[in-house]
């Protein structure tokens, strides 16, 4: 279903970033960004309307006049470090005369508004995932009235559009092409933090990604929960929209995350073979190589279907690879359970695969189901598992060895600011010598070594 935002609120929206922007012109904005690519996305058009107000970037949280936390709440462990951080900003607000605003799906909890209302006065603006769009409005309200703003909404929000996006990357972008998830797997708090299925409209996705292309960026990653069910109405679905976007010039690498395999058309399939851009790895979420288990966890296919379908996309697009996700310790978990997902993840040989151990998650179905996996029985399966994976990584790795590959070179390397660093078409990472100039562009790379998360090259000449 298409839902958006109408353009009069939007041009009100605008309206409050002029009025705010006497107010605020040079101060500073800092964002504590959590969670997954949607999340960062999100982000991107915080940052979008904060520099449209006139506030500037700052990289230091303790310079900055408004800090955003926008926050994630897939596994416990992100929630504690979000209390802890707002603790510390407690004593820094005053000098710096802070607002501090709190974001994304955490905010969609409401315990955790019962607990910052109660406990964390220090918090000025509260808003969720549905209404990012309306966030000038309420600072406007926040600095004209001093109170507290608390604007959540339990309803599932219109996807909006031409607001101002701030992008991260500068030859990378990411275009979020649907909201929500329908799917209900029983672990996962998404559904209740980002509501139902929301497509936006091909026109304006498609509109996007052309400007993208004119202002140079050659990379666009395709986010949604689930992008295969993506419904642009009328019978167009994520195939259509996949071969549209490959039409596009300048475009040349087209990522996507996540599909469920459930919804895996052959439709897709032919889609992703055709068209040249779109890259040939794909990011395929097992979660458990159990059908016991993912019956318990809704996943609404068997270990047979998925290999099923690992054979038929390795038929019809020669070279692909796959990467995935995996949850260790889900309740009810045998050890002939666990045994099933290592055999999988043995049988299709994953390029990487992200592993989890279970989160309960308050109000998931999972929360309530009986035989919960003991946390040393969880741990020690995990260390199986990323030994089995650590492995398999290695030995494809090893095949890139003294091959030329494509890589798209995304900037100086985070670890070492004398190297460069790009990615193959595969989605590895690659580290190699080379001028700075060459931010932005795909150059040919001969592999020299592995090292498990990346691998090494250098640079084929002429
Ligand atoms: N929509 C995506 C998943 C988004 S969440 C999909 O269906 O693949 C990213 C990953 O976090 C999931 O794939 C899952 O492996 C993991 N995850 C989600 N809920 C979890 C929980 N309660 N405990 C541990 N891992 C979890
Ligand atoms: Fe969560 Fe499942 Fe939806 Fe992914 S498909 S967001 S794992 S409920
Ligand atoms: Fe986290 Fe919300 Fe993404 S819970 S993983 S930020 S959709």
């Amino acid at each position: 279903m298409i839902k958006t935002v109408e353009n009069k609120e939007i041009e009100k929206q605008y309206e409050y970033m002029e009025k705010i922007k006497d107010k605020v012109s040079g101060l500073k904005y800092y964002i504590n960004t959590m969670g997954c690519k949607l999340n960062e996305n999100d982000s991107e058009k915080i940052s979008g309307m904060l520099t449209q107000m006139g506030y500037i970037e700052t990289t230091k949280f303790e310079d900055a006049n408004l800090v955003v936390f926008n926050t994630c709440c897939i596994r416990e462990n992100a929630e504690e470090k979000v209390f802890g951080n707002l603790g510390e900003l407690k004593n820094i607000k005053a000098k710096n005369n802070m607002i501090i605003c709190f974001a994304g799906c955490m905010s969609q909890e409401p315990h955790v508004i019962e607990k910052i209302k109660k406990s964390y006065s220090q918090v000025d603006i509260i808003f969720g995932t549905h209404n990012i769009y309306k966030f000038p409005e309420m600072l406007y309200n926040k600095l004209d009235s001093q109170r507290r703003i608390f604007d959540v909404w339990n309803i599932d929000g219109e996807i909006f559009e031409g607001l101002p996006i701030k992008r991260n990357g500068e030859t990378s972008a990411s275009v979020t092409i649907m909201n929500g998830c329908n799917n209900f797997c029983a672990y996962c708090i998404v559904p209740y933090t980002r509501g139902r299925e929301r497509s936006r409209s091909p026109r304006d996705i498609l509109r996007e990604i052309e400007e993208l292309a004119k202002e140079g960026y050659n990379e666009i990653m395709l986010l949604g929960q689930n992008v295969n069910s993506y419904n642009g109405g009328e019978g167009y679905g994520f195939a259509n929209l996949l071969r549209d976007i490959d039409k596009i010039e300048g475009i040349n690498i087209v990522r996507f995350m996540s599909p469920h395999p459930k919804d895996f058309t052959d439709n897709v399939i032919d889609a992703i073979a055709e068209c040249n851009s779109i890259c040939k790895v794909i990011h395929l979420p097992l979660q458990s190589g159990s059908s016991n288990v993912l019956k318990l966890m809704n996943r609404r296919y068997t270990k047979e279907s998925y290999l099923e379908l690992v054979d038929k996309i390795r038929a019809k697009i020669p070279n692909v690879a796959f990467t995935t996700d995996i949850i260790v310790g889900f309740p009810g978990e045998t050890e002939e359970d666990f045994a099933d997902t290592l055999d999988v993840v043995k049988k299709v040989k994953y390029e990487q695969v992200f592993m989890f151990i279970y989160s309960v998650r308050k109000g998931t179905k999972a929360e309530t189901m009986p035989n919960h996996v003991p946390e040393e029985v969880k741990s020690e399966r995990f260390g199986r598992l990323k030994a089995l994976a650590d492995k398999l990584t290695e030995e494809e790795n090893m095949k890139y060895i003294g091959t030329i590959q494509d890589v798209l070179v995304e900037g100086e390397s985070k670890n070492n600011k004398d190297m460069l660093s790009g990615r193959t078409r595969t989605n590895k990472v690659v580290i190699f010598e080379g001028d700075k100039e060459l931010i932005g562009k795909e150059i040919k790379i001969k592999i020299t070594s592995q090292h498990i998360w990346f691998l090494r090259g250098s640079i084929v000449k002429g």
